[in-house]
């Protein structure tokens, strides 16, 4: 990815959003303040400590996790890659995704919800693993294909808040719409990575 391009310059704005919001609210600020349900606000003060570390956690890996697909970057500077890819991984990835397993648990819109945000959970340490194994084992084709997956799965962290102001337009109640959002948030970025990562190459 070229720094100057469109797509990469949207994702780091849409991601500094988020990660700022993330940060503002709940490491910053004061969770009772936040600018969600009051369910989860009470949530989040019964488990103030879980709900900070993941926010800080995850919005580590969604402010560095565009910069690791800079191919001059990489290239230039591959002992920064390899740092900045483990604070991605370690403290991101893995203290963001075991904390999100555990909120999965107490998430608003019920069982459907939980099995959207744990599955995500699962599969975003998963997909770490599998790119620190690759890179490890010198497949760095695999390490990249299975970092587009990971950053995809981060990235859930964005469209999830993009598509909630659509469910408030489409007029459905909150608990109506937050348990398709817990699935909506990170399927479809999915299945984009994986047309991606499958379609032919002109070059
Ligand atoms: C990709 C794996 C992730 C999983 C499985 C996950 C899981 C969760 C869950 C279950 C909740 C509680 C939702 C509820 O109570 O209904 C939550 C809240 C939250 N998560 Fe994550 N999350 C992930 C990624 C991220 C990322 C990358 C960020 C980036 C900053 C983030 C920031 C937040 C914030 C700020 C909240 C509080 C709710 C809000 O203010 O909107 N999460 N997360």
């Amino acid at each position: 990815m070229k720094p100057q391009s469109g797509s990469f310059a949207a994702t780091v704005f849409l991601s500094v959003g988020v990660a700022g919001y993330a940060v503002w609210t709940y490491v910053g600020g004061d969770v009772q303040r936040a600018p969600v349900h009051p369910a989860m606000v009470a949530v989040f003060k019964e488990h103030r400590v879980l709900i900070t570390t993941h926010a800080a956690a995850a919005a580590l890996a969604l402010l560095l996790g565009p910069f690791q697909f800079l191919d001059r970057l990489r290239a230039a500077r591959p002992r920064l890659h390899r740092t900045l890819g483990y604070l991605y991984l370690v403290l991101g990835v893995t203290v963001g995704g075991l904390t999100g397993l555990l909120l999965a648990r107490h998430s608003f819109g019920g069982l459907v919800a939980h099995l959207g945000f744990g599955l995500l959970a699962v599969l975003w340490l998963f997909t770490g693993v599998m790119a620190v194994l690759a890179a490890k084992a010198r497949r760095f084709a695999d390490h990249r294909t299975w970092m587009i997956r990971n950053f995809a799965l981060t990235f859930a962290a964005v469209t999830l808040r993009l598509y909630l102001p659509l469910g408030f337009v489409t007029g459905l109640r909150f608990e109506a719409f937050y348990p398709a959002v817990a699935w909506l948030c990170w399927v479809p970025n999915l299945l984009f990575v994986e047309w991606v990562i499958l379609r032919p190459r002109s070059t």
